[in-house]
C-alpha cells in the first residue's frame, strides 16, 4: 500500500464546466470530473483532495499550505496558464512535484493559450484529454514518485 497523497487544484472558471463552452470543454460539469478523479486515485490506492479558486491568491495560499503535507500536485491553472508568474513562483518554491493538466488541447487553440508560463516549473503537462488528462496526470505522478507497486 503506498500512501501518497495528491492534491488537485482546478483553477478559474472551471467551476463552471458543462455550462461554459461546452463545444470545447463537453458536457460534463466538475462534480462528475472529480468524482472520476476520486474513483481513479482509489483505483491507484492514492489520497485525493481537490480545491478549485477562482481567485489567484487562493490559488497560491492553497499551494504554500500543501508544503510538507503533499507528495504531488496536478494543477489546471484555467487562463492563469498563459501568464500567472505569481502562481510560477509559489510552484516554484513549494518543491513538490506538480503536472500541469488541461481539457483541451492548448496548443492547437488560440496562439494566446499555446504559451504555458506554468509548464517550464512543472515535470510535466498533459494537454487535450478532457476528464481524462486527470486520471493521467494521477498515473505519471505515481509512476515517477516510484511508489508504484507495479
Ligand atoms: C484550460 C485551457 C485554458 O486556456 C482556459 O483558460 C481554461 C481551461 C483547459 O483545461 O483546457 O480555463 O485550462
Amino acid at each position: 500500500m503506498n500512501e501518497m497523497k495528491v492534491l488537485v487544484i482546478h483553477g478559474p472558471n472551471l467551476n463552471l464546466l458543462g455550462i461554459r463552452e461546452k463545444d470545447i470543454y463537453g458536457n460534463h460539469d466538475l462534480s462528475f470530473v472529480n468524482e472520476y478523479i476520486r474513483q481513479e486515485a482509489e483505483t491507484l490506492g492514492l489520497e485525493v483532495e481537490i480545491f478549485q479558486s477562482n481567485h489567484e491568491g487562493e490559488i497560491i495560499d492553497r499551494l504554500q499550505h500543501a508544503m510538507g503535507k503533499v507528495d504531488g500536485i496536478i494543477m489546471n491553472p484555467g487562463a492563469f496558464t498563459h501568464y500567472s508568474y505569481a502562481i510560477a513562483d509559489a510552484i516554484a518554491g513549494i518543491s513538490i512535484p506538480t503536472v500541469e493538466v488541461h481539457l483541451s488541447n492548448i496548443h492547437g487553440r488560440e496562439e494566446f493559450r499555446r504559451k504555458s508560463v506554468i509548464a517550464p516549473v512543472c515535470i510535466g503537462q498533459i494537454s487535450g484529454f478532457a476528464h481524462v488528462s486527470y486520471a493521467l496526470a494521477l498515473r505519471a505522478l505515481l509512476e515517477v514518485s516510484g511508489k508504484s507497486e507495479r
